[in-house]
């Protein structure tokens, strides 16, 4: 017999149809007489009630009906008489597919903390909120890939593996087949011996690459993992992370800020329309999760009410030199309640500062513009007054950052000079610069950190908990 999927059993409510059903069992209680399993497939958040009569099927089998359990069942769809469901399923065959020794199976039907599920990222997804999570994260990739899809946009795959390093920041993982432990005494490397007979390296962003393909195709984006070697161990950096980076032809910064906002909206209204169930169970998750917190660390908006409220609200948008005046003169600074004291112009924004902007000064999502050269990568536009350059960061409420993109430096001099003055060896970047060499014109571009979306939709607190298996120092399991 073919399987229903839950999520249709509950949804077509075809009363009176023998279906089979296959999924895991969340919890079984009831007496010798009749049990009640909640039953779980994947397909949605909500669980399907199977009444299993106890004279219809011995007690041997009853009792590996356990959490964590797969069973196959094949039953009558009926009304339910219980409140708490519409329908359920009168089972007329139970087949246990897969045995869970509730000893030994480390999820309980109670609430585990989610530092011990992290520990168990093998078993996590069977929960409430990680399948929740991880729906929302597919419907995510889906959501990019239809925005710039239906915008035109060809989508470039840029490799994993590089020689380059696209931030100039130096943090990155290195890859090689030589023997790590047949160094040679003089410490020198002969990387012509190396498998690709030149440093590699995983890659930091596939920008670079992608700028070379708008140069033709004119609007392009990457979707692709990225890795970095920063040894920052907080909730909102991984040491591999997925990275989306649009890339757009003959588009000023103006244009790139528009976009950015644009695809944005259009992915969290996306999760709205299509992730109801899911988001409100986390809704539901986080209200209950900030009850046991101090008042003023609380959210002031529940999840749905805070990612309508995103989409209905323009970004604000200022310049760096109005951010900084601004942190400048506010209490935190005044009254040395930040960490690190903005004196001027200059001063990297650090996530405190950032908060500060977007969670008490506007309320907003915010972007700031035309940050100093001294704290971007050596590829963003120089703008005339020498100082700064035409940089985008986007910042969220509890997330800071979650953009960060500019319109590229197009003259090939200034380009050169820049790269020059801040170390980056231009002959390994000998064909980006060709780029400018050869047809080159105004462009720009962005990098969307995938994860910090998602734990913006989804409300969840550490970007550990919005990956399936994550990557942070000292910490590669699974
Ligand atoms: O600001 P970043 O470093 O920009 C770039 O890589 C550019 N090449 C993008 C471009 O213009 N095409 O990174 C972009 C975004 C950040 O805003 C942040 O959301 C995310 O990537 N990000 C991280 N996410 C998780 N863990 C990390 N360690 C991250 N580092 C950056
Ligand atoms: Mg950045």
């Amino acid at each position: 017999m073919k399987r229903t999927k839950v999520k249709s059993a509950l949804n077509d409510k075809a009363i009176g149809q023998e279906i089979c059903l296959k999924g895991w069992v969340r919890t079984r209680r009831g007496s010798k007489n009749v049990s009640f399993i909640a039953l779980n497939d994947g397909s949605t958040i909500n669980n399907i009630q199977v009444v299993a009569e106890g004279d219809h099927f011995d007690e041997d089998l009853l009792k590996k009906i356990t959490t964590g359990a797969a069973i196959s069942v094949i039953g009558i769809l009926v009304e339910s008489k219980g409140s708490g469901q519409n329908v359920e399923v009168l089972a007329a065959a139970i087949e246990v597919l897969g045995e869970a020794d509730a000893d030994e199976y480390p999820l309980q039907p109670k609430k585990h903390s989610l530092d011990f599920l992290r520990e168990k990222a093998h078993l996590r997804f069977r929960t409430n909120t990680f399948s929740a999570v991880f729906r929302l994260r597919h419907a995510l990739t889906f959501a990019v890939h239809k925005f710039f899809n239906d915008k035109g946009f060809a989508n470039i795959h840029t490799p994993i593996i590089t020689g380059a390093d696209a931030e100039g920041a130096g943090e990155m993982f290195q890859v090689t087949t030589l023997d790590l432990e047949m160094i040679p005494e003089t410490g020198k490397v002969d990387y012509s011996e190396d498998f690709f007979g030149s440093k590699t390296n995983l890659t930091v962003s596939g920008q670079l690459e992608a700028e070379l393909a708008a140069m033709a195709l004119g609007q392009v984006y990457t979707f692709g993992p990225t890795f970095r070697a920063e040894n920052s161990n907080t909730s909102r950096h991984l040491s591999e992370f997925w990275m989306i980076e649009p890339e757009v032809a003959f588009a000023d910064l103006e244009e790139n800020m528009d976009l950015a906002e644009e695809f944005l909206k259009y992915c969290i209204q996306y999760c709205i329309t299509h992730c109801e169930d899911d988001l409100r169970f986390l809704d539901s998750r986080l209200e209950n999760e900030e009850k046991s917190m101090k008042k003023e660390e609380r959210s002031e908006m529940g999840l749905l009410e805070k990612l309508q409220f995103v989409i209905e609200n323009d970004f604000v948008r200022l310049t760096y030199r109005e951010a900084i005046d601004i942190l400048r003169n506010s209490k935190p600074n005044k009254k040395k309640k930040f960490k690190y004291i903005i004196e001027g112009f200059g001063a990297d924004l650090q996530s405190e500062h950032e908060r500060y902007l977007v969670e008490k000064k506007f309320k907003k999502p915010v972007i700031i513009t035309d940050y100093p050269k001294g704290i971007k990568a050596f590829y963003m536009k120089q703008n005339e007054d020498g100082e700064t350059v035409r940089a985008m960061d986007i910042l969220f409420p509890q997330i800071g950052e979650i953009v960060g993109g500019s319109q590229r430096e197009d003259n090939l001099q200034k380009l050169e000079q820049r790269m020059d003055e801040m170390k980056v060896d231009k002959e390994e970047l000998w064909w980006y610069l060709e780029s400018r060499k050869f047809g080159s014109c105004t462009h720009s571009g962005f990098g969307l950190g995938f994860e910090r979306l998602i734990m913006f939709v989804t409300g969840m607190k550490n970007i550990r908990d919005v990956i399936p298996f994550p990557r942070t120092p000292q910490n590669a399991d699974f």
